[in-house]
């Protein structure tokens, strides 16, 4: 099978192009980041989070490496604050946003992403799409506090209803939900 990462970039490739506009909102060791900020270069942009200041220190080095500087913005704050953070008027207007929960890989396992932060930053991240546009959510069970981050995440999308379609890529680890903006 296809690993689910693999699936999240070729289902991100059917809607982000060059010159579009996306989030990162789990930055990490910024995999997602580069490959974000080169789908949308020469001109588009990528707004990264992260709490960490390690994982922007080793993106904007990996970005750096890329020739793709100018394609990202990365923001020692955490997700939550989404909302208030991006311009206004990239409201309505992102073409994907991008989370990939849980800690960073050797990093600290005790910076994890949490159920109310997750759930602050999910409400926000819908109306700053586009109509069509894609949030990619991948959810990791089994660490300290994964068990209510997964159920917050499942209620979340159980009442996202018509405004939605959600596509769920099961795993016997994570979970990769696509979640299309429909209205
Ligand atoms: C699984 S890693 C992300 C992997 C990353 N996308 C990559 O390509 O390497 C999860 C990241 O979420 C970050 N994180 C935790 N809480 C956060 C929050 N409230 N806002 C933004 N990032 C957060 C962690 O610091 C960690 O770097």
């Amino acid at each position: 099978m296809r690993p689910l990462t693999a699936l999240a970039h070729d289902a991100l490739c059917e809607v982000l192009h060059g010159d579009d506009r996306a989030i990162d909102a789990t930055v990490g060791n910024g995999h997602d980041t580069l490959f974000l900020a080169s789908r949308v270069a020469p001109h588009g942009h990528v707004i990264g989070f992260d709490i960490q200041p390690a994982a922007l220190t080793a993106t904007r080095s990996r970005l750096t490496a890329a020739g793709l500087d100018a394609n990202a913005t990365l923001l020692a704050c955490g997700h939550e604050r989404l909302g208030v953070e991006i311009p206004p008027d990239w409201v309505g207007t992102v073409a994907v946003v991008m989370f990939n929960l849980g800690y960073l890989p050797g990093g600290d396992k005790g910076l994890i992403t949490r159920a109310d932060t997750t759930l602050a930053a999910l409400q926000q991240a819908l109306p700053v799409l586009r109509i069509g546009g894609l949030i990619s959510l991948m959810v990791y069970p089994g660490h300290p506090g994964a068990d209510t981050e997964v159920q917050v995440v499942e209620d979340w999308l159980a009442q996202i209803g018509d405004q939605c379609r959600v596509t769920c890529h099961a795993s016997p680890g994570p979970n990769l939900y696509l979640i299309t903006r429909l209205a």
